[in-house]
């Protein structure tokens, strides 16, 4: 694997490959960002991944400065799994050699609503730096995880409306035993908040179970299992069952007619703040 950390040392590297498959990530790697690299090496040839951790991206309470940054640890993970061609590993200087004035604005609505609610500037910031990194790398393919379902969303969104030549592909949240979906973050947890940390998937699972059962007040669900989850010592953003098309909520009569619906949650459990979701299907 070469790892690269400048634009032109990249460009030199991928001069004339036109079947190029990209997985773009802020390191701290671990066993979902590889299986995202597995299906990237399965949609293209060479597959170049990418650890930059975009200031853009993060609130100013946030946790930009103490994000983990694991680069030696990365490298070696990524060279045992033999997936990757060519790592991507930009410094700040190098993606942002001055301001960053020009930005992706994000649609309205679907940029603004859950995470967009709560992170305001998030999908802005995360659109820019996947705009830029697409504008360096160029590929044809490019891998997303559903962990973050409307960031998918979104980075599809800006694919389709600037016409921009990738096809962006998803793949399944993968999960530890318990449930608990990987997280760079999960890092963060101490052994106790460990333990606790499943019980957002759990709920999700039942929110999903009773809807798939013919429940159809999903404000009643969704206020039931927030209120558990407060219970248990979590702070809750939002827990929600939305439309898979453009996670705007369904209404009663889409839930009893079978709306594909993805329920989401996003809470603090101490000082982490976890997200997860699950596609409900019927
Ligand atoms: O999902 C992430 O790790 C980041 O948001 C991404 C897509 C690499 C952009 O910084």
């Amino acid at each position: 694997m070469k790892v690269v950390h400048t634009i032109e040392e990249l460009r030199d590297q991928l001069r004339g490959q036109l079947n190029v498959s990209f997985v773009p990530t802020m390191g701290n790697l671990h066993s979902g960002h590889l299986a995202l690299m597995k299906m990237a090496r399965q949609h293209g040839d060479p597959v170049v991944a990418s650890i930059f951790v975009n200031r853009l991206q993060f609130g100013p309470n946030e946790d930009f400065d103490r994000y983990p940054r694991t680069l030696a640890n990365d490298i070696e993970k990524l060279e045992r799994e033999r997936n990757v061609y060519v790592l991507f590993a930009p410094d700040e200087r190098e993606m942002y050699p001055e301001p960053q004035s020009y930005r992706i604005q994000t649609p309205p609505v679907l940029g603004d609503i859950l995470e967009g609610e709560f992170r305001p500037g998030f999908f802005n910031g995360v659109s820019t730096v996947v705009m830029k990194l697409f504008s360096c790398v160029q590929p044809r393919v490019a891998v997303f995880g559903k962990k973050d379902y409307q960031q998918l969303m979104v980075v599809r969104a800006m694919c389709r409306q600037f016409q921009l030549p990738v096809n962006v592909l998803a793949h399944e949240t993968v999960r530890d035993a318990d449930g608990l979906a990987l997280s760079s973050r999960n890092v963060y947890l101490t052994p106790q908040e460990r333990a606790e940390a499943p019980q957002l998937y759990r709920q999700l699972q039942a929110v999903a179970q009773r809807v798939r059962d013919g429940h159809s007040d999903v404000a009643e669900l969704e206020g039931l299992a927030a209120q558990e989850l407060e219970r248990r010592g979590w702070e809750m953003d939002y827990f929600s069952v939305r439309r898979q098309r453009d996670l705007l909520a369904p209404s009663r009569e889409e839930v009893q007619a079978g709306e594909p619906l993805v329920v989401l949650a996003a809470a603090k459990l101490g000082a982490t703040r976890l997200i997860d979701n699950l596609e409900i299907e019927r």
